[in-house]
């Protein structure tokens, strides 16, 4: 594979930019080489900077449901920019999208939109805290929510513990307002409320966590999650920055059957556009400012061409239902996978979110029992993926999406070269 340009852009943006990326896993340091530089993209494809074209089942992390380059998002962000790239002032384009959205989630009364999923959840956990006049906050250990303070922390060691920060430039007074516990663990959340219950401002989870591979949760869990927080006054937060609209038109809570107090959206809401929000019931999100005491604000929160962009997504989402189509994809990917393989071969789909997981046994519903063999192996197929033209997320731990651009040979082409280079390594 020639990749002579992109090593040469590599040279050039890490002697500009921290590690020549703007974001630590476009770096791809857990599967060594430098990254490709993408050139252009279309559907389901990408040609980077030597010319070499992929199939990409990253799509940019998740917000390209559609594939790359739809051509009416591309219309509506062009149309939407001749008309201004920013006002700085209210806007129809932000009543349309706050209407998608609440279509899709009937449940709650507000939305707020914001410029990233992280802001999305920093502004969730401050109407927490301002609702419950609460500071403790509770995380899971694997769930990521963005590279916002409170939330870059991992377990400090014991079970009802404070965190401790894993980044550097994290205050540990910060730090320790957020509690960890292990997913799929009711004794250790209980065990939180027991010791810290009237502290507790809200529980944050990726109700379908996609960050650390994908630790599907028993609904009894959210479910006893949605009970603690009610009986213990604090709020329930889901982080659906990766399962809004990817699984369904609307989100993982209402799959089952769970209305949590807050729901944070990004991704796919712009379409590919930096876009973010927050929903939920008015007498809670009236805490934000204007109406209430709570502050968050944005230069270009709401900005009109990254709203047109969601909007189009959202309406093509809405009127066309792909989402069966897509899971179908997903499903022949596992099946396809693990026909004629080894069982350690194996993967695992919610929808259109894939997981490949190349290790014995069922698969982890926590980080403590993800097998490493799984790193190994992945690690060692990655750039031979790539000389076949697949790319995938540049992480063992990394979930990849298919989008409906996908066609059903391209997804069951990357299931036959994981399995043929599985083997040659085997
Ligand atoms: C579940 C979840 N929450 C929040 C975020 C942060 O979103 P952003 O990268 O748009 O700030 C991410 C990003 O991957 C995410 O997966």
């Amino acid at each position: 594979m020639k990749n002579t340009r992109s090593k040469e852009l590599f040279e050039q943006a890490r002697t500009k930019i921290p590690g020549g990326v703007n974001s630590p896993a476009r770096a791809f340091k857990a599967v060594g080489g430098t990254p490709v530089y993408v050139a252009s993209a279309e559907g389901a494809t990408f040609t980077d900077a030597d010319g070499n074209r992929y199939v990409d089942f990253c799509m940019s992390w998740g917000p390209l449901i559609l594939g790359h380059a739809r051509s009416e998002v591309v219309a509506a962000v062009r149309d939407a920019a001749g008309r201004g790239l920013s006002y700085g002032a209210v806007h129809e384009g932000e009543i349309t999208l706050a209407n998608l959205v609440l279509q899709a989630f009937p449940e709650y009364e507000r939305v707020r939109a914001v410029n990233s999923g992280t802001e999305a959840v920093m502004t969730a956990l401050r109407i927490a805290r301002g609702k419950t006049g609460r500071e403790r906050i509770i995380k899971f250990d694997g769930g990521y929510h963005g590279h916002f303070d409170g939330l870059l922390v991992k377990a400090g060691s014991g079970l009802a513990t404070l965190a401790i920060a894993d980044s550097g430039g994290v205050p540990s007074g910060i730090a320790e307002t957020t509690l960890v516990a292990p997913l799929d663990d009711r004794p250790a959340v209980e065990a939180l409320f027991d010791r810290y219950g009237k502290e507790i401002a809200a529980v944050i989870i990726e109700p379908m966590p996609a960050n650390n591979g994908l630790l599907l949760q028993r609904t009894e869990f959210l479910e006893f999650l949605r009970e603690i927080t009610r009986a213990n006054g604090a709020l329930l937060i889901f982080d659906e920055v990766i399962s809004g609209f990817r699984l369904r038109f609307g989100g993982y809570g209402q799959m089952v059957g769970i209305r949590p107090d807050l729901v944070t959206l990004g991704k796919i809401i712009g379409g590919g556009m930096p876009v973010g929000a927050i929903v939920g019931p008015g007498d809670i999100m009236d805490v934000l400012a204007p109406v209430g005491s709570v502050y968050q604000a944005g230069t270009l929160s709401g900005n009109p061409v990254s709203l047109a962009a969601g909007a189009a997504t959202l309406r093509i989402l809405r009127d066309e239902s792909p989402y069966e189509a897509l899971a179908a994809h997903g499903e022949a990917f596992v099946a396809e996978l693990s026909n004629g393989a080894p069982a350690w071969v194996k993967g695992l789909n919610v929808g259109s979110v894939l997981w490949p997981y190349f290790a014995e046994g069922a698969f982890p519903r926590d980080t403590a029992t993800i097998d490493r063999t799984h790193v190994k192996r992945f690690n060692s197929i990655f750039w031979k993926l790539l000389e076949r033209g697949y790319y995938f997320p540049p992480s063992a731990l990394e979930v990849g999406f298919v989008s409906t651009a996908h066609t059903r040979d391209q997804v069951l082409g990357l299931a036959r070269a994981m399995k043929e280079e599985l083997a040659a390594i085997a």
